[in-house]
């Protein structure tokens, strides 16, 4: 009976998924990068945005080594120092030449929250990012190349090819996320995990 019960019941990937549809949803359809994706915005726009992520990447590269050096915490096993984008973001101002504007307030909060944030709750960070990254962040590079000239050199940021191919990275990392059974880890997650996807829709509205 038990075993029939636990078959049923959705990994967790799936349930971190969909309970946040909505949430992506929105961030989605912020005018900003629907704009920057279609080619109705302009090149410096693109580094704009790369400039306010910058410092997000950045608050998460050091929440994660924070949390891996002080041991036992469940964002070690996700912590892989290929998946950093801070220095492929500096990688490729330094490539385009093109200013990196200070942060704006919104990103400020989203970078302190980052930081500031408990394991479960930094583990939705990290999986906001980077599984963003892999999935319609691909998109955004490839239209950014083509609308805007912008080349591959200086389009490292979304390229994650010393690692593996976007599907398998994602396909091992829900693997990863399933194994978070914890129900109070769960919520703070899911939680977490919305608050991420409000704050990325409101730095999309704050650029636009
Ligand atoms: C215009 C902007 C965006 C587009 C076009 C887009 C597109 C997509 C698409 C097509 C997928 C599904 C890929 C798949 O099933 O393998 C996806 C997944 C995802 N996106 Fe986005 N996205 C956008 C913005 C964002 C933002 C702002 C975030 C977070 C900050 C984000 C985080 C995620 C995450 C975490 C997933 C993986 C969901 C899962 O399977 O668990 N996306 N996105």
């Amino acid at each position: 009976m038990t075993a029939t019960v636990d078959t049923q019941q959705k990994a967790f990937s799936e349930i971190a998924r969909e309970a946040t549809r909505a949430e992506h949803e929105a961030a989605e359809n912020e005018t900003f990068i629907g704009q920057l994706m279609s080619g109705k915005r302009s090149e410096a726009d693109y580094w704009r945005l790369l400039s306010q992520y910058l410092p997000i990447y950045a608050a998460l590269d050091e929440a994660m080594d924070r949390a891996t050096e002080s041991g036992g915490s469940i964002v070690e096993r996700f912590h892989d120092p290929r998946f950093s984008r801070t220095a492929a973001i500096r990688a490729d101002f330094a490539a385009s030449g093109a200013p990196i504007d200070p942060p704006l307030p919104v990103t400020e909060r989203y970078a302190r929250r980052i930081l500031e944030a408990e394991p479960a709750a930094l583990l939705a960070h990290h999986y906001l990012r980077y599984l963003g990254d892999l999935s319609g962040g691909q998109a955004i590079g490839a239209l950014v190349a083509r609308h805007y000239g912008i080349p591959k050199g200086q389009l490292a940021m979304w390229d994650f090819s010393d690692i593996e191919s976007p599907k398998r990275i994602k396909d091992a990392y829900r693997i990863q996320l399933d194994t978070l059974t914890d129900p109070a880890q769960q919520e703070e997650f899911l939680a977490e995990a919305r608050a991420g996807y409000l704050l990325a829709g409101e730095l999309f509205n704050a650029l636009a």
